[in-house]
């Protein structure tokens, strides 16, 4: 198969190139390296700079391919109340461009990153059928590209399938960016011996899942007949814990003495957010195989690995104003 990645720089995107290569399919590719690195693409794929939200890019580059996986996005939550432009155009514009160009290509599946922030402030654990109340433009965003998918694949009788992964770890995730990936943050900020900042109490809770448990259902989602047509949650259900107990875990793990600044809540956050993975054990053969302190081990090895870095505030924040979080605003990381 000729399978395309958007966001192939990123996490997921080359992850997932990795492991179509292996299987023998080739793989084509697009970032804009807003969020990705270019060493995280592998060798073997054909490899495009483009952004997707320049539909003519997109047409040339699906061209002949049978299958698309659209992960690229600006994948910033909490940053989306203050830079809405940007995610909104990373999100919305560049995944219609991208549909537009690969229907119009005729390919056969396309496969949707979508993110927990679609449920919002539902009850917990979310599960697939809940009507989606996403809170902030992020969440709005990736509601407004799954119904446009949705719509113009069963307008043009094209495959659509949507994935709902969440809060994954491992290596590859960026841990320089102050803007998100909570773990990674708090790894990095502890290995330059420095304290974690903690939004609000710290006591919202977050299911992590380890990228291998998920790339295993990622994959199913890009040939099984079982899954067209459906939205699937993917990540683990069982260990739903707080911010504050993931920054004990990590200083346990780390031998760091905790001592966390608190700094006040952000706008919008979800206080509860977790994923009901009973649609994935089902359709998928969904199993937590690396629990989470297995999980934040690996993570601390691959940063200590690669070494600590200084964070780099690479985003413009489009409103400033007194909910600003200091993090941004001051550059607190
Ligand atoms: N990792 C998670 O925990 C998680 C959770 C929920 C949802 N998701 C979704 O999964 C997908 C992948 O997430 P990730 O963690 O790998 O993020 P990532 O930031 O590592 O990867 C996304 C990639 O997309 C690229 N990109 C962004 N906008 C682009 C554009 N307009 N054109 C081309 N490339 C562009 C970025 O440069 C980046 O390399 C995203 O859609 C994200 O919203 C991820």
């Amino acid at each position: 198969m000729r399978i395309f990645i958007s966001g192939i720089a990123g996490f997921l995107g080359s992850h997932l190139a990795d492991n179509f290569i292996k299987e023998g399919h080739k793989v084509v590719g697009c970032d804009s390296l807003i969020g990705g690195e270019i060493d995280n693409v592998p060798s073997e794929a054909e490899f495009y700079q483009y952004d997707c939200c320049y539909r003519n890019s997109m047409l040339k580059i699906t061209k002949n391919c049978d299958l698309v996986f659209h992960t690229a996005a600006t994948a910033y939550e909490g940053l989306s109340v203050f830079s809405p432009h940007l995610i909104a155009q990373n999100i919305v514009t560049g995944s219609v461009a991208l549909f537009s160009a690969a229907i119009e290509n005729n390919v056969k599946r396309i496969v949707f990153c979508s993110s927990m922030a679609r449920y919002g402030t539902n009850k917990t654990p979310f599960k697939e059928n809940f009507k989606p109340n996403p809170q902030d433009p992020y969440g709005i965003a990736k509601v407004a590209a799954e119904n446009i998918l949705k719509n113009l694949c069963e307008t043009h009788g094209v495959e659509y399938v949507i994935a709902v992964p969440h809060n994954i770890i491992g290596p590859r995730q960026k841990y320089d960016d102050p803007y998100r990936n909570v773990v990674s943050i708090m790894i990095n900020l502890m290995l330059q011996n420095r304290q974690p900042i903690i939004y609000g109490d710290g006591n919202q809770k977050r299911c992590f899942s380890y990228i291998d448990d998920d790339l295993y259902c990622l994959k199913k989602m890009a040939f099984s007949d079982k899954v067209v047509g459906e939205i699937i949650n993917i990540g683990p259900d069982e260990e739903f814990i707080s911010i504050n107990t993931l920054a004990n875990k990590l200083s346990n793990h780390l031998r760091f003495n905790l001592n966390p600044t608190y700094v006040k809540g952000r706008p919008k956050e979800v206080l509860n957010a977790t994923c009901s993975a009973d649609k994935a054990r089902k359709i998928l053969g969904y199993k937590t195989r690396t629990s989470l302190d297995d999980g934040l081990k690996k993570m601390i090895s691959f940063i200590k690995k690669k070494g600590t870095k200084k964070f780099r505030y690479h985003l413009d924040l489009e409103i400033i104003n007194e909910l600003t979080p200091k993090t941004w605003k001051d550059r607190l990381f």
